[in-house]
């Protein structure tokens, strides 16, 4: 039996994905624009050889040129970023990412710095992350940007509202604090050291975990008619699965994301709309 049931949203990422790259579609038929997206590929790890996949199958869905740079797991920094020099460089591509993870011995943070601020349509690279803190027009993280797409099309009001984020990883954690403090939100962001998680997620309005632990967050430490929103992922067994108890959480809260067909989709998407924007010069 389900309290609310009749009241709960489903957060639907993949039809509001769908709507996007429909958009984006149109708009590059109607000025018959040629945008190139290419994506460094360093190794085969499994879960980044399938967003790539997921990325192709959208770039080319709108239209736009994908190519995929492949470099093995024991490149070296130096050709890592003569790649990325060459790709700054070429006129057939608007905006690139490199794909994380890195293996281990390549600093990252490095690597993200050599990407030209103007095709970064990761939002990665210091300058767009600074430029978002200060609202400045930028290129926003895709993760972040989507997941706060997904609760404007809801009708979610931040203003105000306690929202808490769960993970404080530089692609998803921070920016999203940062994204949801620039709407006027009262952010919390928690982590692996946070001493008791559920004190914080027990009076929040909306909850949003990014850290790739399943069931980390359960219904009993949640308040009844909450918003939850669930960017993690990891594989359980054979199945992808998000951080969220979603069968349990699904009785108490007011509106959830599914995963699959979540925040997922709403990343790629928003990695489409920023190489549109790229190629325009937003
Ligand atoms: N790995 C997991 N998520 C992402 C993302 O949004 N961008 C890149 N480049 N790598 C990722």
């Amino acid at each position: 039996m389900r309290g609310f049931s009749f009241l709960l949203m489903l957060l639907d990422g993949k039809k509001l994905s769908a709507k996007i790259l429909d958009s984006v579609k149109r708009k590059v038929v109607a000025k018959k624009l040629k945008i190139g997206l290419a994506v460094i590929l360093v190794g085969e790890h499994p879960a980044s050889v399938s967003y790539v996949r997921q990325k192709r199958r959208a770039a080319e869905k709108v239209g736009f040129t994908f190519r995929e740079v492949n470099l093995p797991s024991s490149v070296s920094e130096q050709k890592l970023i003569a790649t990325i020099d060459e790709l700054n460089l070429d006129p057939e591509i608007q905006g690139f990412i490199v794909q994380l993870p890195l293996p281990q011995k390549i600093n990252t943070q490095k690597i993200l710095e050599k990407i030209s601020p103007a095709k970064d349509v990761d939002g990665f690279h210091p300058l767009n992350l600074g430029r978002g803190f200060l609202k400045l027009p930028t290129l926003l993280p895709a993760t972040p940007a989507g997941i706060l797409h997904l609760l404007d099309e809801y009708k979610i009001t931040l203003k105000g509202q306690n929202v808490v984020v769960v993970g404080h990883s530089n692609i998803v954690g921070k920016p999203l604090a940062m994204l949801l403090l620039n709407r006027d939100a009262t952010v919390s962001v928690c982590h692996v050291f946070t001493k008791n998680l559920a004190e914080f997620t027990q009076n929040a309005d909306i909850v949003i975990s990014a850290t790739g632990v399943p069931h980390l967050i359960r219904a009993e430490m949640l308040k009844k008619n909450c918003v939850v929103v669930d960017a993690g992922c990891a594989q359980l067994g054979d199945k992808l699965v998000g951080d969220v108890d979603f069968e349990n959480v699904e009785k108490i809260a007011r509106a959830i994301t599914p995963v699959p067909g979540g925040v997922g989709p709403m990343t790629v998407a928003t990695l489409i709309e920023n190489t549109l924007r790229a190629a325009e010069n937003f």
